[in-house]
């Protein structure tokens, strides 16, 4: 008799690992490590959330109706295509669970989001990571890494930890080039932080195929990422099948309520992207006049580039930084060794990154 195993895929996984959130020692820090809202949320998703603690014994409406229908609304979607999740990692999880299985195949590119290896891994389908051009997402790569047993592309549109993106053109061209029984999810976890006119987050690709979703989360410009609140946009029969296997409760009652405040904030959500187009660009600056190289990101993030070796490295920028209370994500697990990932904060905490870079580079 034998104990029992899980899948054999599932014994090879790394657990996905957070960003730091506290330094030893310093009581004061300031946590730039995962992209989230320096602003926080809108007040009036905090007041719906509130709200909610008067119905804690019961159940949430499970098909998260009220919320799909704003989401609808504000986008001019079909409701019933649209499914909501305990975060989008919990959709991308389920997309993971409906569509690969032993033995097949995920593609994402090599500095793609994290998560997707471990959705492959976790479904015993084998992950394929593509390298990229100039941190980029490469669609000529993605293309020739597809085999007979290719089942999903992952695709973070803007990504995570780069924050460079493809334009809806490149995308397209990736859509089309694709074998139709390939699903092709466009995760666009940043795309309310993106203003450029060659951008979309992907609704009009869903809305055209039968094999594009497109996933989107209020964990980032929402400010509402403990609430873990994602949604996604599909061909009917793809939200069908993850209606079939998603918890039947797995959206609770305060994050569908501070979620549909949130989304019907639109004055809030332009304050925090105009925060972040103003504070991303001056980062950008200040950081490359050190003489770092910065990826051109269009998200609430900054990929920063140090020596391979010597004493202006990836971790003796982070040592120093830590030393100053200011956490920055290190990107080893991206076998990004020498980079380290920077959220965009509020104006005081920008400054003071600069100013701590300043120092570390001798300027
Ligand atoms: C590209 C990307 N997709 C998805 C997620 C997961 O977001 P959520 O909090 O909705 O699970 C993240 C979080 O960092 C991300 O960077």
């Amino acid at each position: 008799m034998t104990n029992p195993r899980p899948r054999p895929s599932i014994l090879d996984m790394v657990p996905y690992q957070a960003g730091q959130s506290a330094v030893d020692g310093i009581a004061h820090t300031i946590k730039l490590s995962a992209n989230e809202s320096p602003l926080g949320p809108s007040p009036k998703a905090r007041e719906a959330f509130i709200q909610a603690a008067e119905q804690l014994s019961l159940y949430p409406d499970g098909g998260s109706q009220v919320l799909r229908e704003a989401i609808a609304a504000r986008y001019g979607l079909d409701v019933n295509r649209i499914v909501c999740g305990n975060g989008s990692d919990d959709l991308l999880s389920l997309l993971g669970h409906a569509y690969l299985d032993q033995g097949s195949e995920a593609i994402y590119s090599k500095y793609g989001f994290l998560f997707y290896k471990l959705v492959a891994q976790a479904n015993g389908a084998l992950p394929v990571p593509v390298p990229e051009t100039e941190f980029k997402a490469d669609v000529e790569a993605i293309l020739e890494a597809v085999s007979s047993k290719t089942r999903i592309v992952f695709l973070a549109n803007p990504n995570n930890p780069t924050g460079t993106y493809l334009t809806i053109q490149e995308v397209k061209k990736l859509r089309e080039n694709l074998r139709p029984d390939i699903l092709l999810v466009i995760d666009a976890a940043y795309a309310e932080y993106v203003r450029r006119s060659d951008y979309t987050p992907g609704i009009d690709l869903v809305s055209a195929s039968e094999n594009v979703v497109m996933t989107r989360t209020f964990s980032k410009i929402y400010g509402l990422a403990s609430l873990r609140l994602g949604w996604c946009y599909c061909p009917m029969p793809v939200a069908e099948a993850l209606n079939r296997i998603r918890g039947p409760f797995n959206v609770n009652s305060a994050a569908q309520a501070a979620g549909v405040a949130a989304m019907t904030n639109m004055a809030y959500e332009e304050k925090a992207v105009a925060h972040n187009e103003q504070w991303r660009a001056w980062l950008f600056d200040e950081i490359t006049g050190l003489g770092l190289k910065v990826a051109r990101s269009v998200a609430n993030v900054l990929l920063i580039h140090f020596d391979q070796d010597g004493r202006k490295t990836a971790p003796e920028a982070d040592r120093f930084l830590q030393s100053k209370g200011l956490i920055l994500r290190r990107l080893e697990v991206y076998r990004l060794p020498h980079c380290l990932r920077m959220t965009i904060g509020l104006e005081d905490a920008n400054r003071a990154v600069v100013a701590a870079l300043s120092e570390f580079m001798g300027k």
